[in-house]
């Protein structure tokens, strides 16, 4: 199948663009490289430098590349900085998701698959986390993310859109063979820095909060690795072809792992000590947020390759350690 992957230069979506390939369909990326990287996406994949919001453009792409499934991985993602800005968000997130979305219904291609996040959830009650349990989100980064579950979900009804909303718990890790990874522009996520702390590019990391209601004081996160997560994407096309349908996935491993945790494995990884000063809580963290993941392993072709924090961590190293300023090489 025609695979258009919106947001293809991204973290995830470079990564998904090469599990489609490998899974024998045919990627097509529209990337207008606001956080994107041209280098992460192989020259031979056809690209198009555009605005998600763009529908005339986008129209014209689904059209003339014959797109029978749309996934969507264009997002701003900064929590602080939605609270902050919130009307890049909703404009960027919502807005231009649903210019998308017209223009695929205007074109006839009803199937789509959209990057969601735990982040929908905000503080829950329990844990591990289940689809089923209250989405109360606590930042406009992820009520954006549920705005559009919800949209989906009338336009399932109302057109007949065919979609799946993964909700990824932290995305981690980098390709296998070390080729892509993880670059992001401010970078805000622990293993990323932690590696960095590690090898002297960045200073000390900041430890965002040792009180937590945790076993050792600091935060809980299921840590999934960003193969897995693509693969899922790919593993659910054949409950699109039912007209109308709409599912929800929980992505991650459901095992939790405490940020010292994270700490330790970066130092098995790379030989180093992760020089670290102990800091106040960063606001809005939950203490606590890993998966039931259930749902995506019994109901779908698919399961988690990277089980344990090393393994995942041993990626990245892989990915950082030979392009130590990412893709600017
Ligand atoms: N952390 C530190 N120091 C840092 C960076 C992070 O201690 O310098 C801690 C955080 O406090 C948190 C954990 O490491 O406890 C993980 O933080 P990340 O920033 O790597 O990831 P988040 O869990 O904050 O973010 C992820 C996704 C977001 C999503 C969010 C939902 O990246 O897209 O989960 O809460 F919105």
């Amino acid at each position: 199948m025609n695979i258009l992957i919106v947001g293809g230069a991204g973290y995830i979506g470079s990564h998904c663009v090469r599990q489609v390939a490998a899974a024998g369909h045919r990627p097509v990326v529209i990337d207008n490289l606001a956080f994107g990287h041209r280098a992460a996406v192989a020259p031979d994949v056809p690209f198009y430098d555009v605005n998600l919001g763009d529908e005339a453009a986008v129209g014209k792409i689904l059209v003339d590349e014959k797109i029978d499934i749309v996934m969507h991985f264009a997002a701003f993602a900064y929590v602080g900085e939605s609270v902050h800005d919130p009307l890049k968000y909703y404009f960027n997130n919502v807005v231009a998701t649903l210019g998308l979305l017209r223009a695929m219904l205007a074109k006839g291609v009803k199937k789509f698959v959209f990057s969601s996040t735990c982040a929908t959830y905000g503080i829950p009650e329990k844990m591990p986390l289940v689809e089923t349990m209250p989405q109360a989100p606590i930042n406009p980064y992820g009520q954006t993310k549920l705005d559009v579950e919800n949209a989906l979900k009338s336009l399932a009804l109302a057109h007949g859109l065919s979609f799946a909303a993964f909700r990824y718990f932290n995305a981690a890790g980098a390709a296998e063979d070390g080729t892509i990874g993880e670059d992001h522009n401010p970078e805000t996520h622990l293993i990323p820095l932690a590696i960095d702390a590690a090898t002297g590019k960045r200073p000390p990391l900041q430890l965002f909060g040792t009180d937590y209601p945790t076993p050792d004081g600091t935060c809980l996160r299921d840590y999934v690795h960003v193969d897995d997560l693509s693969r899922a994407h790919i593993a659910v096309f054949p409950k699109l072809e039912t007209p109308g349908v709409g599912f929800f996935y929980n992505l991650g491993t459901g095992t939790p792992t405490s940020v010292r945790e994270v700490i330790k494995a970066v130092e098995k990884v790379t030989g180093k000590k992760v020089p670290y000063t102990e800091a106040p809580r960063r606001a809005g963290d939950p203490p606590a947020l890993y998966a039931d993941s259930t749902k995506a392993k019994t109901g779908l072709d698919w399961k988690v390759k990277y089980n344990d924090i090393e393994s995942i961590v041993a990626t990245a190293w892989k990915w950082h350690s030979a392009h130590p300023n990412g893709f600017g090489k």
